[in-house]
């Protein structure tokens, strides 16, 4: 018999959306909220946990429904057993639950029966999709902070401008709490932020990571996906600059920005040495975006590829997931930004779809024997890599044609975007995955090279 709090400790390190991988979390009680539910053998405990083990100490948000009896079939959702002989449920899989979410939302269904989304996720989803009225998908942070999260900011106000390329947003969901050692709060005043909203579920979408890995693995060009999926990042960059604060950049702002690369790289040589050797020639392109023309800044995705964007039987693209990189401050995702960073995280999607698929031919073969290499394999690879060309020249094209933005003119400031978002790879496969390691250094290599230097 453990506390309540062990018992999630153990759990949560089994979850996709614990940042803390490999190490247990230490977890104190920030907030406990107990719902009244309708069903009489269900109890609804919902609890923001602090794991003070993490830098910042992150906030997590772990719903609970406590039983005293397990239901038939919901054995694999039990996180444990407390002091109290309650059985212990991760909530989004349980009915009790799911109907008291959802009328907190305002968005109540004839068929409440959700299931939760099974794909790689940092959030959790719950699609509710069974009844004769419209289908949804309420989506549960799981990492919370004070202030309103971006999901729910963009996607309400493109919502509001009536853009159709984002699925339409239908409620919201705020928790109120005290957290003096937050990361983002630091007073004793009571915060509040967002813990859970909801938007229309778009029946037979495909994500555009598998889609795209697909057609690159089967050597089908992607080039008219790309240019479309162009167009709809212009497009929605365009309403958001409409709806949301916008402005020139400033000296301050451009500063700013290349302090922050300069900072990155620091950080990324640590846990890559090969990128010591790059940087001079890595700074130098930081330098020369310094002094080139900056595009207005605007709220943008944050988090932009392919894995955020998700294509209708019809061909159309929706984008999803504006909530930035869950990791970063609040403060710095609720900022204008440059729209170059999501197009150079698009950019970087479709040079790791192909380097994903090398990655894992290279592992297959083991270690590289000269005598046995293998010309069919070398030919594929290189027909990659011109399928990767072709979609990244194809999204530019497709973003140029909508947005009236010259991305080659700034060749210089996409390509300082690029390199960033590509050094940070480095330090996350470095840590996290070594084998895919080269797929980010290659980019560096070729952004730094003398024949990329001569096109900007
Ligand atoms: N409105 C929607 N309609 C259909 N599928 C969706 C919708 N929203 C999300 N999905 C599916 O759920 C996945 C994860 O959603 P996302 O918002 O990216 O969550 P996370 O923040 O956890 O990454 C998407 O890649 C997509 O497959
Ligand atoms: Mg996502």
């Amino acid at each position: 018999m453990h506390s309540t709090l062990e018992c999630v400790a153990e759990w949560m390190t089994r979850q996709r959306w614990y940042a803390g991988k490999g190490r247990v979390p230490q977890l104190v009680e920030v907030s406990r909220e107990d719902w009244a539910c309708a069903d009489p053998d269900a109890r609804i405990r919902v609890l923001l946990l602090r794991d003070i083990a993490s830098t910042p100490p992150s906030l997590y948000h772990v719903p609970l429904v406590l039983r005293t009896t397990i239901p038939r079939g919901r054995g694999p959702q039990l996180i444990g057993r407390d002091e109290n002989d309650d059985y212990l449920f991760d909530a989004p899989h349980d009915p009790a639950y799911v109907s008291t979410l959802l009328h907190r939302l305002g968005v109540r269904r004839d068929d409440e029966a959700g299931r939760v989304h099974t794909g790689e996720q940092s959030n959790t989803s719950i699609i509710i999709d069974g009844g004769s009225e419209a289908p949804l998908v309420a989506k549960v942070f799981r990492l919370v902070h004070a202030g309103e999260n971006p999901d729910v900011v963009l996607q309400s106000a493109l919502t509001a401008a009536g853009n159709r390329s984002v699925p339409r947003m239908l409620g919201a969901l705020s928790a109120t709490w005290s957290d003096p050692h937050g990361s983002d709060a630091h007073t004793d005043e009571p915060v509040t932020g967002h813990i859970a909203f909801a938007q229309e579920f778009v029946p037979g979408v495909r994500d555009g990571w598998p889609l795209a890995l697909e057609a690159a693995e089967e050597g089908e060009s992607f080039t008219a996906d790309a240019e479309r999926l162009g167009r709809v990042t212009a497009d929605v960059h365009a309403a958001l600059a409409r709806c949301l604060p916008s402005r020139e950049a400033t000296l301050g702002d451009v500063v700013g920005f290349v302090a922050g690369w300069h900072q990155r790289l620091a950080i990324a040589m640590a846990d890559v040495p090969q990128l010591r050797e790059l940087r001079p020639a890595i700074e130098a392109v930081y330098d020369a975006a310094s002094g080139a023309p900056w595009p207005p800044l605007q709220r943008i995705h944050g988090d932009f590829h392919l894995g955020q964007v998700l294509r209708r039987p019809s061909g159309e693209w929706l984008l999803v997931d504006f909530e930035g990189e869950p990791l970063r401050p609040l403060a710095e995702r609720s900022r204008v930004d440059s729209p170059l960073r999501d197009v150079a995280g698009m950019l970087r999607s479709f040079d790791y779809a192909v380097g994903s698929l090398r990655s894992a031919t290279r592992a297959a073969a083991g270690v590289i024997d000269t005598a046995s290499l293998d010309l069919d394999a070398l030919a594929q690879e290189a027909e990659r890599a011109e399928w990767a060309r072709a979609a990244r020249a194809a999204f530019l094209d497709g973003y140029i044609a909508v947005s009236g933005l010259d991305l080659r003119a700034h060749r210089a400031l996409l390509d300082a975007f690029e390199l960033d978002k590509a050094v940070y790879e480095a330090m996350y496969e470095a840590r996290n995955r070594p084998t895919w390691l080269p797929i980010p250094l290659a980019a560096v290599a070729y952004l730094v090279s003398t024949p990329r230097a001569a096109k900007r």
